[in-house]
């Protein structure tokens, strides 16, 4: 007898961020006269670039000619965003085929699909990590283990004592939640156990443009990386594109997996779970990776740098212990006065007004931590830094 998926079972009720904005409606509608900070999802405020916004608008008018209109988009991307990618990459020294670069609508659709290229393979993921990699790789049947990034090992686990064997390893560096980044030494260390225990690293990077410039930014830095890594990559916080959606991934054509070269099952998964990305967009996400558009992002991320940093001060004059903020949007702090997190949540909301992501949401070592993102306006940064020490100076 067939029926539905059980392994719904293993997971809560509601993914994180929908039960936070259920929470925070919720709230807001028992409150109306409140102004309510949200520094909960990691989605930005600034609007696009200039250049981004003009290469849209040139786009959507070829659409509306004969000789430029656009049907069904190639599977895999438009040859000309490919190229800019592995322009990019090249930059850093990395060198990568645009064959090799598969665009898609988010970073988070493709952490979601990997798992379904495995049967019964053992999924590792931090915790805390980004809840997708864990729920879908439930969904998907596979047995889920946790490797806890913890104050002591500097929330960046290493492999130290694990077995020998071949799983699915997803790393988000920096990473979602805390924001802490593995150093050369980290990558070099993960890429020699992959390569000696057969895994595969799937290395998240969507928030790489916040690291300094000359610290790694891609697996791929590390040579080997390209036998045992994928890697996901996203204009949505370096872009801002969070709501215009564009991401890609990266498959080599010599990443192996029990012996099966993964591309070659990459684009029989994409090619079949989707139709690709608009041209439009992918027009708008070639511009953001020319000079002109580079210039706009890099404004914006030193944006939201700045807010962080704003955030940092507020919490060291508060004496909450926590990281995050120097080479990420987001700061990972324990929770005030032993709170668990979903109560530092509540605190938070109806004594402060502010929206925050409760730390357990990402995994029971989470617990007793609240998420900040700095994707705020400055003046959502300032007024919430007025109230946080309105209320807690002591
Ligand atoms: C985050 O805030 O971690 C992400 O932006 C939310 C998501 O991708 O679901």
């Amino acid at each position: 007898m067939g029926g539905i998926n059980t392994k719904f079972g293993l997971l809560s009720e509601e993914y994180l961020f929908r039960e936070i904005e259920s929470r925070r409606v919720a709230y807001e509608t028992a409150h109306p006269a409140e102004r309510i900070i949200s520094l909960g999802i990691g989605d930005v405020t600034l609007p696009l670039g200039r250049c981004v916004t003009g290469a849209m608008a040139l786009a959507a008018k070829e659409m509306g000619t004969l000789r430029g209109f656009h049907g069904y988009p190639p599977a895999f991307g438009y040859p000309f965003l490919r190229e800019a990618i592995a322009g990019a990459y090249a930059e850093r020294g990395v060198t990568l085929s645009p064959e090799e670069i598969y665009i898609s609508d988010g970073a988070k659709t493709d952490a979601a699909i990997i798992p379904q290229l495995f049967s019964e393979v053992p999924v590792l993921v931090t915790d805390p990590g980004y809840p997708v990699y864990r729920d879908m790789g439930l969904l998907s049947g596979h047995r889920v283990r946790f490797l806890p990034a913890t104050r002591e090992n500097g929330y960046l686990p290493l492999p130290g004592d694990l077995e020998d064997i071949p799983q699915v390893i997803c790393l988000c560096s920096p990473g979602n939640p805390t924001g802490a980044a593995y150093d050369r030494a980290g990558m070099e260390t993960w890429v020699a156990y992959a390569r000696k225990s057969g895994s595969l690293l799937v290395w998240d990077a969507a928030y790489a443009v916040y690291l300094p410039s000359d610290a790694p930014h891609s697996i791929f830095e590390i040579p080997d990386a390209r036998f045992c890594a994928v890697e996901l990559g996203s204009f949505s916080k370096s872009a801002g594109f969070t709501g215009v959606r564009c991401a890609w991934s990266v498959f080599t054509e010599e990443v192996l997996f029990d012996g099966q070269p993964l591309a070659l099952l990459w684009r029989r998964l994409k090619s079949t779970s989707s139709n690709g990305v608009s041209y439009l967009t992918q027009r708008g996400a070639e511009a953001a990776l020319s000079e002109k558009g580079r210039e706009e992002c890099e404004r914006k991320i030193a944006y939201y740098r700045e807010n962080a940093a704003r955030l940092s001060d507020c919490f060291f004059h508060l004496g909450w212990q926590g990281l995050g903020g120097d080479t990420s949007p987001y700061l990972w702090l324990e929770c005030p006065a032993g709170l668990s997190s979903w109560e530092a949540f509540d605190l938070l909301l109806t004594r402060v007004g502010l929206v925050t992501t409760p730390g357990v949401g990402f995994g029971q070592t989470g617990e007793g931590h609240l998420r900040f993102s700095s994707f705020a306006r400055r003046e959502e940064i300032m007024e919430a830094v007025r109230r946080l020490r309105r209320v807690f100076s002591k």
